[in-house]
């Protein structure tokens, strides 16, 4: 009610959500500005993490949708559009452009049974960063043209319509590092061991335990001994009671001490919010904008 109340563009993710936002909209004599949040039947190739094409929790199918905005205009919402988000972290400009293309031309067919003209198509986003050794930085040049492309199209096959996309990690994530004190170094069978006071509590991402298949280890140095020249192959991990809990598996890294700071790069996004801070009590980390 107070999305509609302050004129808020609702996504809308269900059926369900409709009476709600009638409801709203008449009590407040306002009509509730929606777009409708797309499943659509293909997904964003080569995606750390894929939000579309299939059964997915996300968003109404598309062969759905016709139904959704029939809803939607016999509920007197202000329909204004469209809102697509086929998948995350993508390196592949090619990937991106294919699926801005085909949310493209699906909006384009769903805005013909649409109550009122599109004013608003998210194409969502994916814009990856690389992490792991032998990732490339995505190439914004051609997505660029593509989007060129597509505002071109738009200004004569939907005239009204604002193209949006929807940037996550791309603008935060390599601004941010996560530092973490060396509180002991062990030596189990031969394998060095530096335990930190931080670990999978404040960075469930670079733990690997967000998402990845196989545990690839996150950008990681020692801080504090950036010129040293003596290195040593070591594991970070955390002080939780749980094998998961490891920022660095058998990386090389500067030989390292009690006392010492671990650093992890690409941490600006999916850091201390991704994170269960209340497992086992530990303090939490402490966010510093500088
Ligand atoms: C709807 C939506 N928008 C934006 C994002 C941000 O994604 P990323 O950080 O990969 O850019 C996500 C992530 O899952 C999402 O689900």
């Amino acid at each position: 009610r107070q999305a509609v109340a302050a004129g808020v563009l609702v996504n809308v993710e269900s059926f369900r959500e409709v009476r709600p936002l009638a409801e709203a909209s008449q009590a407040l004599g306002l009509p509730a500005r929606v777009a409708v949040r797309v499943n659509p039947d293909f997904e964003l190739k080569g995606s750390g993490m894929k939000m579309s094409g299939g059964p997915k929790q996300f968003g109404v199918d598309a062969e759905q949708v016709p139904q959704l905005l029939q809803t939607i205009a016999d509920a007197g919402l202000a329909f204004e559009g469209f809102h697509l988000f086929a998948g995350s972290q993508n390196l592949r400009a090619e990937a991106i452009c294919e699926a801005q293309q085909k949310s493209y031309e699906l909006a384009l067919r769903l805005a013909q049974d649409a109550p009122a003209p599109v004013r608003f198509l998210n194409l969502g986003g994916g814009f990856g960063i690389p992490y792991f050794p032998g990732e490339k930085r995505l190439d914004l040049a051609p997505i660029g043209d593509n989007l060129a492309q597509l505002l071109q199209r738009a200004q004569t096959e939907l005239p009204q319509a604002k193209l949006v996309i929807e940037l996550g990690r791309y603008f935060v994530g390599e601004a941010g590092v996560y530092v973490a004190r060396v509180i002991d170094r062990k030596v189990s069978r031969g394998l060095v061991y530096l335990v930190t006071d931080g670990g999978l509590h404040h960075h469930l991402s670079a733990s690997g335990n967000f998402g990845q298949v196989v545990r690839k280890n996150y950008p990681v140095c020692i801080g504090t001994r950036m010129n040293d020249s003596s290195v040593e192959t070591a594991s970070v991990v955390g002080p939780l009671c749980t094998p998961l809990d490891l920022l660095a598996d058998r990386m090389l890294l500067a030989r390292a001490d009690v006392g010492d700071l671990v650093v992890v790069f690409q941490s600006g996004a999916y850091g201390a919010s991704a994170s269960p801070q209340a497992f086992l009590g530990h303090p939490q980390c402490v966010e510093v904008l500088v």
